[in-house]
């Protein structure tokens, strides 16, 4: 019988906003392929190149077991994620052209609007929750708009989707299941209405699923309830986070959110750098096909794998001063904030999109913001800020 793995790191361990990234350098520096005892146990790559090469290679590593740690889902099998190519292909071949460069700038105005009419209450009243009060609220907004869903429908999902977000960061098991539930029933809702009125599937993602023959089949329409359900969730955590720890490194660096506020055309490479200082998803799981050696590590086939990106992507061997703020560094564009290999995140342009357009909004309408109490940092599987309490000074020209 095999000894029992020693825990090399407590992923229950309390966290504070900062913490993580102490951990994951000594990580890096001693045990870069790491065991933790959390959820079950699971082995954790902490390297950019491990963590890079495994989201590379599909065949030897699968999501269809377990594509997160901890492992959360429990209403079946969601396309893409939980799927392995070749599976997993023409969900990604109908979803891939909805993201498009026509598709983005034509999502520009409404996503500004939505921003302006979040922000608005925020800044008159001069302070509120950069989380609670915003960035919860925008992604499950702009997602609505994505998917041409109806005005009620969009209403329903931003009251459900954003229970469900922060129920999902703050581990409240009981809750999640029920908002889990609830956006099934509003996947199948919005499936109905397609299937009785298609729209252009150029433009639409449903109509885009429902249309794909595969070998000749359509997919099956259990699978496309469940790809609508899962895009609902991963493309409305994230940015949700990301805005937040975006609005906190912006207050605690001054000088930088003024340059910003004066040189608005240095927001895309910021927003860039952003992703990679404060990735969002700290880490999606895969499974090994069979035993493997990482790092001079033994890993048994079947056991969970947690590929590390917000570790990956501060490694020094890979960005130099990786905990620092550093504008248009030579190899921005090789970080791992959207993953890598055939689950690649589709929805980046979508994601960037938002993250610039809040950020240009809430610069441009403000002379200045700060912090204004305790930022409560999300858990495993994000990272990040869940609540972060702020105080906004209007500018005058957004008077
Ligand atoms: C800051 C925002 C976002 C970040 C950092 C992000 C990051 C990621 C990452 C790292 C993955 C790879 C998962 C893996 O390796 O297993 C992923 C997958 C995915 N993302 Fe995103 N995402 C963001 C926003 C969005 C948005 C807005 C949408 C859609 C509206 C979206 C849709 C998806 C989908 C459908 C997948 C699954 C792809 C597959 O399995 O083939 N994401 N995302």
């Amino acid at each position: 019988m095999s000894k029992p793995l020693q825990q090399d790191f407590d992923a229950l361990a309390p966290e504070t906003f900062d913490s993580p990234y102490a951990v994951y350098a000594d990580l890096r520096a001693r045990c870069p392929v790491a065991h933790s005892d959390a959820w079950g146990g699971f082995w954790a790559l902490m390297g950019y190149e491990d963590v890079r090469r495994v989201a590379g290679d599909s065949t030897g590593f699968i999501t269809s077991v377990q594509n997160v740690v901890p492992k959360v889902a429990f209403t079946g099998r969601r396309p893409p994620l939980h799927l392995d190519p070749p599976e997993h292909t023409p969900y990604r071949a109908a979803l891939n052209p909805l993201f498009n460069a026509a598709r983005m700038a034509s999502l520009e105005a409404p996503t500004r609007r939505i921003v302006v009419d979040l922000l608005e209450p925020l800044l008159a009243k001069g302070e509120g929750d950069i989380c609670a009060d915003f960035s919860s609220h925008l992604p499950i907004q702009v997602f609505a708009h994505w998917m041409n869903i109806a005005d009620e429908q969009a209403r329903v999902l931003s009251e459900v989707g954003r229970d469900y977000n922060i129920a999902v960061q703050a581990n409240i098991d009981d809750i999640v299941k029920a908002a889990s539930l609830q956006l099934y029933d509003m996947a199948k809702a919005v499936v109905e209405d397609r299937k009785a009125k298609p729209l252009d599937p150029a433009t639409d993602a449903t109509s885009a699923l429902l249309a794909v023959r595969y070998q000749g089949q359509p997919l099956p329409e259990a699978m496309i309830i469940g790809t609508i359900r899962q895009v609902l969730v991963v493309g409305i955590i994230a940015p949700t986070v990301m805005i937040g720890s975006i609005a906190v490194h912006l207050s605690r660096d001054q000088a930088l959110q003024a340059r910003l506020r004066t040189e608005p055309a240095l927001i895309p490479a910021a927003v860039e750098e952003f992703l990679r200082l404060y990735t969002p998803y700290r880490g999606f799981a895969r499974t090994a096909v069979g035993d493997v050696e990482i790092g001079g590590r033994a890993i048994a086939a079947g056991e969970p794998i947690a590929l590390v990106y917000a570790s990956a992507n501060r490694d020094e061997t890979k960005f130099e001063n990786a905990d620092q703020f550093v504008l248009d560094r030579p190899n921005i564009g090789e970080h791992l904030a959207f993953g890598r290999g055939a689950h690649n995140c589709p929805g980046a342009p979508l994601a960037r999109l938002q993250l610039r357009v809040a950020l240009e909004e809430l610069l441009a309408r403000t002379e200045g913001f700060d912090l204004n109490g305790e930022i409560r940092p999300t858990r495993f599987p994000e990272i990040g800020v869940l609540s972060a309490p702020m105080v906004f000074t209007r500018s005058e020209a957004a008077r």
